[in-house]
């Protein structure tokens, strides 16, 4: 649905050139959730105006649908983005226009007769489920309220792609749960596209099929959140998903010296963490079987992620030296990533 090809868009001029946009390439199947993230200037935005050439790439080629965008001549221009909408953190709502108002704006001049464009907004009102706030105006509406205004109004043309840039970013942790979930049905119902900007791994984890990683204006890991998510390979995206984990909490503990992180000689605190689909979580209780060892679970974070188990555990093992050296290598033949995060014999140096 969307192609980009080696996308650069650059700020400023001579020694103080901002690459905001470089060499970026993508594609976003028709139907796909997209998710896009990174820190505050990595480009994203930038990123996103290029698609619907709200902002035009300095380089490289925009395809939407198989159009390419970035051959159009304003007034096709015009036409071909109607089938783009957007959404921003800040709603940018009409505010001397009522709900209603707001929503047909964008179908000024679409040759639709008084009768049916405001069928068509009573009908964009029941898809966003705001029926009652016909007439109020955007300054009587909570934040969640004005997002749906916002949607109903990117979706008046009946665009085939929806551009959202942060935007849930300005809402309660609830309200974005609920617009999350309003875009995901708008993806399910209507077969639209979504591409979504954010700095929060926790809304790519709500929504998103696909994601792609910005930093510094190039998208450096990018593909299915199930395997981004498990196999992260750049620190930046490791970065994110602690964000929304606390399987890390633990070398923060053992720094602090905290009790929990005391060890007995002969244990060992590991981390194991799924990394690949379909794994059984009974291999837990197979391997304190099998090797005669102890595993006491100090947390754990294990969710389903696309209908995959996801996440893991940090434990205490203790046993025999030889049977916890086994009962790893059993582990890491199962796909679960084994990490030694303390080790009760060597941990003072003067048992060592
Ligand atoms: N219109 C502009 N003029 C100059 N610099 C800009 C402009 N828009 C964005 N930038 C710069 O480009 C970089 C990327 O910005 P942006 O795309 O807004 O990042 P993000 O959305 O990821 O926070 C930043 O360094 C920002 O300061
Ligand atoms: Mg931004």
């Amino acid at each position: 649905m969307i192609e980009l090809k080696h996308l650069c868009r650059d700020f400023g001029e001579g020694k103080l050139t901002i690459h905001a946009v470089n060499d970026v390439s993508l594609t976003i199947e028709s139907g796909d959730v997209f998710g896009v993230i990174g820190f505050s200037g990595a480009g994203k935005s930038t990123l996103v105006r290029c698609i619907n050439l709200l902002e035009r790439p300095d380089s490289g080629t925009v395809l939407i649908d198989d159009v390419e965008m970035t051959a159009l001549k304003s007034g096709e221009l015009r036409e071909a983005r109607k089938k783009i909408g957007m959404i921003f953190q800040h709603f940018n709502l009409m505010p001397s226009r009522t709900v209603a108002e707001n929503i047909a704006y964008p179908l000024k001049g679409s040759g639709l007769s008084r009768q049916e464009r405001d069928e068509k907004v009573r009908e964009l009102l029941k898809l966003v489920e705001l029926e009652e706030k016909e007439k109020a105006y955007p300054s009587q509406l909570s934040g969640g309220q004005k997002q749906r205004v916002a949607i109903a109004r990117a979706l008046a043309n009946d665009p085939k792609v929806l551009l959202c840039d942060e935007a849930t970013s300005a809402l309660d942790p609830q309200t974005t749960k609920q617009i999350l979930k309003l875009l995901k049905t708008l993806n399910e119902k209507l077969g639209i596209t979504i591409v979504l900007i954010t700095h929060e791994m926790a809304v790519v984890k709500e929504i998103c099929s696909h994601v792609a990683v910005m930093d510094h204006g190039s998208v450096v890991e990018q593909g299915d959140v199930y395997s981004v998510f498990a196999n992260p390979k750049m620190q930046i995206t490791r970065n994110f998903i602690r964000t929304t984990s606390n399987l890390h909490k633990m070398e923060e503990l053992i720094e602090e010296g905290a009790r929990i992180a005391d060890l007995q000689p002969g244990e060992l605190i590991i981390r194991l963490s799924y990394v690949e689909r379909n794994v059984a979580e009974a291999v837990i209780s197979q391997v304190s079987r099998r090797y005669n060892v102890d595993i006491n679970i100090l947390f754990a974070n294990v969710e389903i992620l696309q209908g995959s188990q996801l996440g893991g555990t940090v434990a205490i093992i203790s046993g025999e030296r030889a049977d916890v050296t086994k009962a790893i290598e059993y582990f890491i033949e199962k796909n679960v990533e084994v990490e030694v995060l303390k080790d009760g014999r060597v941990s003072d140096p003067a048992d060592a």
